[in-house]
């Protein structure tokens, strides 16, 4: 019994300090490459707009103290793409939604993806994915997929072609949340933002073949859009008076008695509709794009929220809280990229075309479109 008690307490011992060492090895990582290369680890290529959002009454929502229907917030949505400098590839997009204008300060940041699977599911599977990120992506990508079907699965899931609107399309947070409602019970949570009004479809949804091999992300070759198409049709649409509309939901499930961690908290792992409905959370609504500087300068921190909407603790590197671990302590990229802005200064917007040096193509592709 005892000899089974300190075999326990190892095991939880060494997965933590696992954690802590792939955490710091991770945070090392990303911070030098965003401080030496002056870029967001991910989603560089973006647009930040700002608008208001409000909190929409759901009978079906538990009362919540943040959440109090007609409650208004000024707010910015940053658009990124991650992770190439072209808006015609075929990348997952990205919603980062602040509860405040502002560039940093705001009581809640979520940050949403396209797709509702993820390309990776813990710290695990993420620092497999980053290995074949930093040797190139494209075809090194494949040996990973191999090994990581559901990978494969999430890639063709969350990848978007040329969408016409950021509001045309539906954003997910992926991964799992705490939500602790007026009445006390801790609850977990899943986001979504999808277009207002929304007809159940997507624009620049993936075909088959792009689903089937989302890593072949080049541009079509007799691709007319240029580099930055998306972007500056949000900031045209928006400069003639135009407004992007959205709607926030969310995804509840009460936790488990026992607390333990169950199957369903993987990222992977989608919840039943039809038991877990989504439920109206609010309306945003944006109606003024801001520069290219105001955009890089505006920045997204897991740690900004109520105390009521708790992020879980993870105790390893295949807990699936672990995704969520790793981005708290990546804030530290974050601010390695802003520092590098004071140092170095800003770095120059993304060309247009696709022969400047700053382009890159997935491998082998010698002859960019
Ligand atoms: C399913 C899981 C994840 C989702 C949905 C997600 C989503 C996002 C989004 C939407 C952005 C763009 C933020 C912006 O617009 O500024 C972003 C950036 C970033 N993410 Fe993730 N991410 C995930 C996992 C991770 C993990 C595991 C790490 C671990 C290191 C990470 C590190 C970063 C970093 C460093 C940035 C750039 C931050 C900056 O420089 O401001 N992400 N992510």
């Amino acid at each position: 019994m005892l000899r089974d008690k300190i075999l326990t307490a190892l095991l939880t011992l060494y997965r933590r300090l696992q954690l802590a060492l792939v955490t710091f090895v991770v945070t090392l990582a990303v911070s030098a490459n965003s401080l030496f290369g002056r870029q967001r680890m991910s989603h560089e290529n973006g647009i930040a707009c700002a608008g208001h959002l409000r909190i929409v009454p759901d009978p079906r929502l538990p009362p919540h103290e943040f959440f109090q229907p007609g409650r208004t917030f000024g707010c910015r949505v940053r658009h990124g793409m991650a992770s190439f400098k072209d808006d015609a590839k075929l990348v997952v997009r990205s919603a980062s939604i602040k509860f405040a204008d502002s560039r940093d300060k705001a009581p809640l940041d979520l940050l949403l993806n396209t797709g509702s699977l993820p390309l990776f599911w813990d710290a695990r599977t993420f620092v497999g994915f980053m290995r074949v990120t930093m040797a190139g992506r494209g075809k090194y990508f494949t040996s990973h997929l191999r090994r990581y079907p559901q990978s494969w699965v999430g890639g063709g899931d969350s990848v978007r072609r040329d969408p016409d609107a950021f509001d045309r399309m539906v954003y997910h947070t992926q991964t799992v949340s705490g939500f602790v409602g007026e009445d006390g019970v801790y609850r977990y949570a899943r986001y979504r933002l999808v277009p207002d009004p929304w007809d159940g479809t997507e624009s620049g949804a993936p075909d088959t073949w792009d689903r089937d091999h989302p890593w072949l992300q080049n541009p079509y070759q007799d691709e007319t859009r240029n580099r930055n198409y998306l972007k500056e049709a949000t900031r045209a649409f928006l400069g003639r008076g135009g407004k992007l509309h959205y709607r926030l939901q969310i995804q509840l499930r009460d936790r488990p008695e026992d607390g333990a961690n169950t199957q369903w908290l993987s990222s992977a792992v989608l919840w039943d509709q039809g038991r877990f409905p989504y439920l109206d959370l609010a309306e945003v609504e944006l109606d003024r794009a801001l520069s290219y500087e105001e955009s890089m300068l505006t920045w997204f921190d897991l740690s900004r929220h109520p105390d009521s909407l708790p992020i879980p603790k993870a105790s390893s590197i295949d807990d699936p809280h672990s995704l969520n671990h790793l981005r708290l302590a990546a804030i530290w990229a974050t601010r390695a990229r802003l520092l590098s802005y004071r140092l170095w200064g800003m770095p120059r917007a993304f060309s247009d075309s696709r022969q400047a040096d700053d382009w890159q193509g997935i491998p082998p592709l010698r002859d960019p479109p």
